[in-house]
């Protein structure tokens, strides 16, 4: 395994499940990895495991609720916030459900809830616990924030008789070569400016009505937040979606294609590279009512007239900037991305599927195919948005690199 930089630090908070057993290993595996380790045992984790155990393997004293109140004036969970990545492992549904809604009752949630690096949950619960949606749910806001999961896996957890099935905490070996992953971002985009544009676009047909699509906006806000932690300035144009306002980047909110187009060319004028993800309409209404439109009984038609297409645009004045697009195709993909690419002067486009299972409007995962203008294609395999996100940036550097 390779090591990380000298002095990064890794927070370990463990859960309260029998996968706390596997704490020790993982501090080792974090220490042998080059990380200088601090752990936090929950009340529950001390069910399972014990504190000289975690100490001994952590070489620094184990935190506990006891030695938080007896440091108060000292705040320890503030002083153990300052890490470069905090894994939890064996993280139970409650510790899960604690940091998801903010509470600060003990050590772990009071020290989730002050971390600012890197954040890793690797959890170990049984399939109908991962499953219930109050547990996705909590997830959903996590990832939402950046945090990162592994796991759990496929596989056997019997200790407590469960059997086989989703639910196996990933082995200490993994979670460390993920957390030295999440610590190993080179800062190769400082320096440069990159402008990414998410989620759908409205285009109102009256003031209540319009036309749009599920895009969810994932996609782009993970490109837009592995941009900023490798050290870019980024400017995220984002249509209406459900999604937070990432850390440190700036945000500029629109509705319509047109609205979309003026702010992603402002913003791209001194960008070095650009991103379009946005599921942008291709038409919006030739007229939009100011009022309500009343219903009438027969059948109605409206006229559309084409969107104007922001990536084209870029493409025509393009110069040593960096333009990469998404296309969603049910059929001919390769072709029919590489003819895209072409036309609209990008350096790559990233094809998915919508029919393929899992790659739909709003999941976590994508798997893509990168086609260059030339019709040379490469079939990535199936990853999490922001690891989708973090390869295009490498190949975005690439092009760059090339141009030269
Ligand atoms: O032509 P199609 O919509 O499939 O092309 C997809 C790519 O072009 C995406 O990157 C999308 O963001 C971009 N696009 C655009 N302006 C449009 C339509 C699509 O920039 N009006």
């Amino acid at each position: 395994m390779t090591t990380s930089n000298p002095s990064q630090h890794a927070l370990v908070i463990v859960g309260g499940s029998m996968a706390a057993v596997k704490a020790p290993s993982t501090l080792r595996r974090l220490r042998e990895a080059g990380f200088e380790t601090d752990v936090i045992a929950g009340r529950a984790a001390l069910e399972f495991i014990t504190p000289l155990s975690l100490s001994t393997a952590a070489g620094r004293q184990v935190a506990t609720d006891e030695t938080w109140f007896e440091a108060r004036p000292d705040a320890q969970h503030l002083t153990l916030a300052r890490t470069d990545v905090t894994v939890i492992v064996a993280a139970s549904a409650d510790l899960l459900a604690r940091a998801a809604h903010g509470l600060a009752s003990d050590l772990a949630s009071a020290t989730l809830l002050s971390v600012r690096g890197q954040v890793l949950w690797v959890p170990a619960m049984n399939e109908q616990m991962w499953t219930h949606p109050a547990v996705q749910a909590n997830v959903t806001t996590l990832k939402s924030w950046g945090h990162s999961f592994l796991g759990p896996a496929q596989g056997a957890f019997g200790t407590l008789g469960e059997g086989t099935g989703t639910g196996r905490m990933a082995e200490p070996e993994e979670i460390a070569a993920a957390a030295l992953a999440l610590v190993s971002h080179p800062p190769d985009l400082q320096g440069l400016k990159l402008v990414v544009s998410a989620g759908p676009t409205r285009e109102y047909l009256d003031p209540v009505r319009f036309i749009s699509n599920p895009s969810s906006g994932k996609m782009g806000y993970a490109v837009a937040m592995e941009a900023q932690a490798r050290g870019a300035a980024v400017t995220l144009i984002s249509g209406p979606v459900n999604l937070p306002d990432p850390p440190g980047v700036t945000v500029v909110k629109v509705e319509s294609a047109v609205q979309m187009h003026d702010a992603v060319l402002a913003a791209a004028a001194d960008a070095q590279i650009v991103v379009m993800t946005a599921a942008v309409a291709d038409y919006r209404a030739a007229e939009q009512k100011t009022e309500k439109e009343a219903k009438t009984a027969g059948e109605v038609s409206i006229q559309l007239v084409p969107n104007p297409d922001i990536l084209a645009a870029l493409g025509q004045h393009k110069s040593k900037r960096v333009l990469i697009g998404f296309a969603m195709e049910t059929h001919a993909g390769v072709e029919r991305a590489a003819l895209k690419a072409r036309r609209k002067n990008a350096d790559f486009i990233l094809l998915n599927y919508p029919t393929q299972q899992g790659t739909a409007f709003g999941g976590d995962d994508n798997q893509v195919t990168l086609v260059r203008p030339d019709g040379t294609a490469e079939a990535w395999p199936r990853l999490s948005k922001r690891e989708v996100a973090a390869r295009l940036l490498d190949e975005a550097l690439k092009v760059r690199q090339s141009a030269r």
